[in-house]
């Protein structure tokens, strides 16, 4: 028997990864706080595996509706063993299908649920436009996508069949992986005149996470679906609008940046929200999780991109001080500075590299 938060499930055959806690973690919070402020929580677990996320929808969020589904008809007596306090309660139907069924039945149904869990195997794109026939205004969308070297820029032509977006390697191509997922699902909503806002944006062990919330309105414009340049020359980024494509040049370097893109470029999680799920951390004692959201919600509004220490450090041809060091350097030169989730060993900052680069330095000589 396998225990995580308050659900006890057996794994038997199904796929289920124990270190990946975290981010069934950030679903059960985001769906406790969606359950506080709406009085319901109907879920639709579009790839339930063992039914380990269903199981904790239920218990510590307050689901009072599980649809839970698994696409290997194999899963079916695990998943009702598992499930079978909430079925007892008439709480939980199983149901083992292709998920792209299962949308477009509650569409035609209009039966709409309040979160769907999309915890896919490899890219999410193929799930991006369905999902969205099966999901309530106002309610919440979990994707997860394995496909790191899509996103970050490894294969451009995948990425362009997935997100119709090209992508390019460069240092901080992380968030873009995330930023790609936000943009293609964001345009897709925008194609059926509505929006979305994302919640929380996660990496974590090359595997990519994003809960959006679906809005009536199409809230797509040329500020927040736009491209990243980046110069390899100089390591420096912009971005760059629809207007200015054929105008975008590193001004020190005099070529064109490499774009990626289009993509989202607005805040890369909700704060409010994850302020909320940050107070219910605290409550439940999970202090790990609490501390990951501060340093999310800290994050949420920087540009869409970071610096990487070991990046400042070869560019600047020095050794580098510590991130906590050269942060409260940027904040006393009166940057906006910050650790982010991305990457334990990088920045966000709204300085440029050049300034991030002659700081470290400044720090170097007092040190010295
Ligand atoms: C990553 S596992 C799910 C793990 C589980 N959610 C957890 O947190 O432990 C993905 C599951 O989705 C199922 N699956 C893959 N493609 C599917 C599809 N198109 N429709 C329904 N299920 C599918 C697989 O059989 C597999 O059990
Ligand atoms: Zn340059």
């Amino acid at each position: 028997m396998q225990k995580e938060g308050k659900a006890q499930f057996k794994v038997g055959g199904a796929f289920f990864r124990e270190g990946s806690r975290i981010v069934r973690d950030l679903g059960v919070l985001a769906a406790a706080i969606y359950r506080q402020e709406t009085g319901q929580l109907r879920v639709l677990d579009a790839m339930a595996g063992c039914g380990v996320r269903s199981l904790r929808y239920w218990l510590e969020s307050g689901a009072n509706w599980l649809l839970t589904n698994e696409g290997n008809p194999d899963r079916q007596t695990l998943l009702s063993a598992n499930l079978q306090e909430a079925i007892a309660q008439k709480c939980c139907q199983i149901t083992c299908e292709n998920a792209h069924r299962l949308f477009f039945r509650c569409f035609d149904r209009k039966d709409y649920y309040d979160l769907v869990d999309v915890d896919c195997f490899g890219s999410a794109s193929p799930y991006l436009s369905t999902v969205l026939w099966s999901v309530k205004t106002g309610g919440l969308i979990y994707l997860t996508s394995t496909d790191g070297r899509t996103g970050t820029g490894h294969l451009p032509q995948n990425s362009l069949a997935n997100y119709g977006a090209y992508a390019r390697s460069h240092p901080a191509a992380r968030e873009q992986a995330l930023r790609l997922i936000i943009g293609a699902i964001q345009q897709q909503a925008a194609s059926q005149g509505r929006g979305i806002q994302p919640i929380f944006s996660f990496y974590s062990g090359e595997t990519y996470r994003v809960m959006v919330r679906l809005l009536s309105q199409q809230q797509l414009t040329p500020e927040n679906y736009g491209f990243l340049g980046y110069c390899h020359p100089c390591g420096e980024y912009q971005i760059v609008s629809w207007r200015k494509l054929g105008q975008c040049f590193c001004d020190r370097d005099n070529i064109p940046f490499t774009l990626t893109g289009p993509m989202w470029l607005g805040v890369l999680h909700d704060r409010d929200t994850l302020k909320k799920m940050q107070n219910l951390a605290r409550e439940w004692h999970w202090y790990y999780q609490e501390k990951l959201l501060e340093i999310m919600a800290r994050e949420a509004d920087f540009p869409p991109y970071f610096y990487t220490l070991g990046e400042i450090g070869r560019r600047g041809k020095m050794d580098v001080p510590s991130r906590s060091r050269l942060i409260s350097a940027l904040q006393n030169h009166g940057d906006r500075a910050t650790v982010t989730h991305l990457d334990p060993q990088a920045i966000k900052t709204d300085a440029n590299l050049a300034t991030c680069i002659e700081i470290a330095r400044s720090l170097n000589s007092v040190t010295s």
